[in-house]
């Protein structure tokens, strides 16, 4: 894809739905007793990795448009006759093992050569302890893992890396589990599993303390099928956002977005680098908060600071953040982020080398960067290293570069969205 400059942009857009509560919305439909009905789902490759896979163990799902219709199992799912494939989706990965440790049958779960490489011992060792048998490459470590599950018992998890896959994982297990299973995280990651949670139907109680966030739940509880509406991903709204605050002029609107807290650190960020962006007509659906954003171009950014703490409310965000940063006035850092290292590519490698091919000067850290912001970026030919927040930061990069900017590989925009070239013509003028 070869990619030159725009000088503005307008118009509105609502970008795709959020990816996070697309995939929940299929396994709390699947695990549900009742028909449950999603409306605005996400059809992308990691969603439909989900989907499927929870056909192999016996869900019947119907699609009609953007609706989804699932006949919930009540936890009774079928033994799978063949390999699961997450393909290159960690969340299906490991938000289906903790499914699958509640179920006595075998099951094997594999994933694409990027998903073969990430870690999964961070929620094999919980369900593990939690009394399921799990094995797998590098003793577990690395996909493919064959899972039998078993009675499981609640445990006590502290989750360190502040993931929300683990947690989420550890109180689907926790569902089917004799007693009380908790999660406590040193920052809190996104919620939605515990939102969704309560749309049908179950206890789940949070306690925010000093030391950190408490999660937990009583397993036995009854899950009932629900209504489930996703709003737009954040996640993929951060591009629109980033590129009207980059252009010369212009003015964005984006429809119905997801602004939930453990999620709206871009956002935070963009406004403190001196982004003019409004929240309009603010509401809540599906219990998670949405609200319409107008952004406008023509600020000059100034540097900002990404600390430890703040890096889950953004971590998928951060490949564009870094483009930002590379237009800001000042030195930009961002630290605690080694998570970046294990997402769909090594993101810090991907970030650092493609911005210096930019003419930008990066310090690299092993959690993070430095980048000091410039006048003006140069085109480049750009390594996607197939993950797609890569190509989409990128490109939005190449739209505000001098020169020619040249995207090595677009298909896996597919991963999150599909439709994301066609959009950025739209608003682009
Ligand atoms: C996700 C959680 C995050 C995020 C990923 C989606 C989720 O990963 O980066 O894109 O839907 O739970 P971690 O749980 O590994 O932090």
């Amino acid at each position: 894809m070869q990619i030159t400059k725009v000088k503005s942009v307008g118009g509105s857009l609502r970008v795709p739905s959020d990816k996070s509560i697309s995939h929940r919305a299929l396994i709390l439909g699947a695990i549900a007793s009742g028909r449950t009905r999603v409306s605005k789902w996400l059809s992308s490759a990691d969603t439909r990795a989900t989907l499927e896979v929870l056909r192999k163990l016996g869900t019947e799902i119907t699609q009609e448009g953007d609706t989804v219709l699932i006949e919930g199992k009540d936890y009774r799912f079928t033994e799978p006759s063949d390999v699961l494939d997450a393909r290159n989706s960690g969340t299906t990965a490991r938000l289906i093992s903790g499914v699958l440790s509640t179920q006595s049958f075998f099951s094997v779960i594999t994933g694409d050569e990027s998903l073969k490489e990430r870690p999964m011992l961070r929620v094999v060792e919980p369900l593990r302890q939690m009394g399921a048998s799990i094995d797998g490459r590098e003793k577990g470590n690395k996909l493919p893992i064959a899972i039998r599950g078993a009675r499981l018992k609640g445990i006590s998890f502290f989750n360190k890396r502040a993931s929300a896959q683990v947690k989420s994982a550890l109180l689907l297990a926790g569902l089917r589990a004799e007693g009380i299973t908790e999660v406590v995280e040193p920052t809190l990651s996104r919620d939605h599993t515990e939102r969704m949670l309560r749309l049908f139907g179950v206890q789940v109680e949070t306690i925010a303390q000093e030391k950190g966030h408490i999660v937990k739940l009583r397993g036995g509880q009854r899950v009932h099928a629900a209504e489930v509406f996703c709003p737009a991903d954040p996640s993929s709204a951060a591009f629109f956002i980033a590129l009207t605050a980059l252009v010369e002029e212009g003015e964005l609107l984006l429809k119905e977005v997801l602004i939930n807290p453990t999620r709206d650190g871009f956002l935070r960020k963009a406004m403190e680098m001196g982004a003019h962006i409004e929240m309009l007509e603010v509401r809540e659906t599906s219990m998670e908060p949405v609200a319409d954003i107008l952004v406008r171009s023509g600020s000059r950014l100034k540097a900002v600071e990404v600390r430890p703490d703040e890096v889950p409310s953004l971590i998928d965000e951060i490949p564009i953040l870094a483009v930002m940063m590379a237009k800001a006035e000042g030195v930009s850092v961002v630290r605690g982020a080694k998570e970046l290292r294990v997402k769909e590519s090594d993101r810090i490698r991907a970030v650092v080398e493609n911005l210096r091919s930019m003419g930008v000067k990066v310090e690299e850290f092993e959690d993070g960067f430095a980048v000091e912001g410039q006048e003006s970026l140069k085109g480049a030919k750009i390594r996607t290293y197939s993950d797609h927040r890569i190509a989409m930061a990128f490109s939005v990069a190449g739209l505000v570069a001098e020169g020619e900017t040249i995207i090595d590989d677009i298909k896996c925009v597919q991963i999150s969205y599909p439709d994301f070239y066609r959009d950025l013509t739209i608003v682009s003028l």
